[in-house]
């Protein structure tokens, strides 16, 4: 059975992501932080879909945590890198903690994920990592998610390098606009103000990623 490792897989985005691997009959492994109801929700939805699911919570830009991650699951088909963090703020209100902290979740922690998945997939002769980034690296950044833009601005440039590395890897990064999830938290009365990119749609595209023969692009979804 092929294995999928989804990060920040158990809510937002990254449960729309699962789902679909799980239809296509994946094994599926989903790392999340520390919300222990959603996880266990999500797992539970996802065995109506009749196939194997493990949830392994820890802090992805922790080095040993992905140590054991690694150590745990071993050989992977698929990794999504999907699991970020925002801060919205005004530039004044922002710190040094608040910076490091998003480029520690957004960026850091797909640099080891992809030194310890991706080097074991290039020497297995095959895999794929997918990137979820931001349209805000297109055209949309702005000064309130400073922190993002760059976490999400030096992604694309990992991916691109990684791109490079790889010849048996598959790299793909996809940069969705606006998504109704806890990242944006947008009280139902002002919902219809936005213009949401459908988690599902986004989902069903990372999953065309992984049979695409391409490596280093960009697919822009919103
Ligand atoms: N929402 C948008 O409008 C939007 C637009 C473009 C791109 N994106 C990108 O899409 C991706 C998914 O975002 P989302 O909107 O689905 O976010 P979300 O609803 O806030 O979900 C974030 C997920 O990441 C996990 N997570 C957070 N920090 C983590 C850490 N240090 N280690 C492990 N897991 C961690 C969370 O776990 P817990 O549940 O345990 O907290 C949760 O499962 C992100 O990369 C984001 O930048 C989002």
């Amino acid at each position: 059975m092929k294995k999928v490792l989804i990060t920040g897989g158990t809510r937002g985005l990254g449960k729309e992501i699962a789902k679909v691997f799980a239809l296509d009959g994946y094994e599926i492994y989903l790392n999340y932080f520390d919300n222990d109801e959603e996880a266990f929700k999500t797992k539970n939805e996802l065995f109506e879909y009749g196939v194997n699911v493990l949830l392994i919570k820890g802090d992805i830009s922790d080095e040993r945590f992905v140590d054991y991650l690694f150590n745990k699951i071993g050989n992977l088909d698929v990794l999504v890198c999907n699991a970020g963090i925002d801060n919205v703020c005004d530039i004044k209100d922002k710190s040094y903690v608040s910076f490091k902290r998003v480029l520690e979740v957004n960026l850091f922690a797909n640099f080891l994920l992809t030194q310890k998945f991706g080097l074991q997939m290039e020497s297995n002769g095959y895999g794929v990592i997918i990137y979820i980034n931001s349209d805000n690296v297109i055209d949309k950044n702005d000064d309130v998610t400073l922190e993002y833009d760059v976490s999400k601005s030096g992604l694309l440039m990992l991916a691109k390098d990684y791109a490079k590395y790889f010849k048996n890897v598959k790299i793909h990064t996809i940069a969705p606009g606006w998504m109704d999830t806890g990242m944006n938290d947008i009280p139902d009365e002002f919902k219809d103000e936005f213009n949401f990119v459908s988690t599902s749609d986004v989902a069903r595209l990372v999953l065309k990623q992984v049979s695409s023969k391409e490596s280093g692009n960009v697919e822009v979804i919103r």
